[in-house]
């Protein structure tokens, strides 16, 4: 058994749309890439449009379905408002919203500014309520049913960090998100579930919590108790089932992969 094989059906997603934050980098990449090998529409957002353009045609080539790039700071509830009215313009419905986008950095709590704390609070939690909000706010107002909402959290969002309480803060705000609008919002046909991952290597996150001068001392495959990092297919496999109809009865949930 390889753990880096590809786990659904083919198709097991067509004719879903799925929007995913942070879609043109890591882990949104890779989720971004499976679902559309599984036959979905996808909209990739994220501040950097050219970016996500180039991310969309080389997606476009190698999977053979659509994609959608579009510039949204998911801080901004009025880019947020129009980059939803865009992705049902284009495609005619959004089925899933995947609040993958984020930010963090590594820092003694005390040389924080009031700014930076706001900037990953803004970002991670107050960019998840705004596309929660507007996506939510939809589906109830048109009546559409079997829709879900899958948020990226991480392991700490549980038992707190130590250096990046911001990330910590914000991302233990997603997971009681996640679990409350699971019960209130279920009578609309709507699912919430959230993956917590361990460590899975993408520049993003390790140019920022793990820098060139630290990364020896600190290898984050000896903190796994199974002793390695994640493969990006793994986490790819676990997003495409929770957004997939095969986890239709799965509702506020919250499942770790990889731990440390
Ligand atoms: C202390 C910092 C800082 C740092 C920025 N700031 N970097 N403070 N340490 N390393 C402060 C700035 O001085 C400023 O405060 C405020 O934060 C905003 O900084 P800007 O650079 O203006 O913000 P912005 O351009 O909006 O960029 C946001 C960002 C940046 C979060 C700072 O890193 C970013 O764009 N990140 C996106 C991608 C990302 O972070 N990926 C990692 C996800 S990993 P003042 O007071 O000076 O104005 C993850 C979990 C991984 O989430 C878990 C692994 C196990
Ligand atoms: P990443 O590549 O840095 O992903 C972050 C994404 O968020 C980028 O695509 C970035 O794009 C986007 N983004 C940042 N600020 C934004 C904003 N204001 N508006 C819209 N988009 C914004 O890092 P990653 O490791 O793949 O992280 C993806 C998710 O996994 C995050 O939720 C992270 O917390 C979580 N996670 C990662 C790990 C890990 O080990 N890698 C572990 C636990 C949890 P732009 O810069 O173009 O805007």
């Amino acid at each position: 058994m390889n753990y880096t094989a590809k786990m659904l059906r083919d198709d097991a997603l067509k004719g879903k749309t799925i929007v995913v934050t942070g879609g043109g980098s890591g882990l949104g990449k890779s989720m971004t890439t499976y679902f559309m090998e599984l036959g979905a529409n996808v909209v990739i957002t994220s501040r950097n449009l050219e970016k996500l353009e180039q991310v969309k045609v080389e997606l476009e080539e190698k999977t053979g379905s659509k994609c959608l790039a579009l510039a949204c700071d998911v801080r901004n509830i009025e880019e947020v408002e129009a980059m939803h009215q865009k992705a049902i313009e284009t495609f005619g419905k959004v089925d899933v919203l995947l609040n993958n986008a984020a930010g963090n950095f590594i820092s003694p709590t005390e040389r924080l500014s009031a700014n930076a704390f706001d900037t990953i609070i803004d970002i991670v939690l107050k960019g998840t309520k705004n596309c929660t909000l507007t996506f939510g706010k939809h589906w109830i107002d048109t009546k559409q049913k079997n829709t879900s909402i899958l948020n990226i959290v991480t392991t700490y969002a549980w038992t707190g960090s130590a250096y990046v309480v911001p990330s910590a803060t914000a991302k233990a705000g997603v997971l009681a998100m996640t679990r409350s609008l699971a019960v209130e919002w279920a009578k609309y046909g709507m699912r919430f579930n959230a993956i917590a991952p361990g460590p899975f290597p993408t520049k993003g996150a390790w140019d920022r919590l793990l820098p060139e001068d630290i990364r020896d001392k600190f290898d984050l495959a000896k903190k796994v108790p199974l002793k390695r990092v994640g493969d990006h297919q793994e986490l790819a496999n676990l997003a495409a089932y929770l957004v997939s109809d095969f986890s239709a009865y799965m509702n506020g949930e919250v499942i770790t992969i990889g731990w440390r």
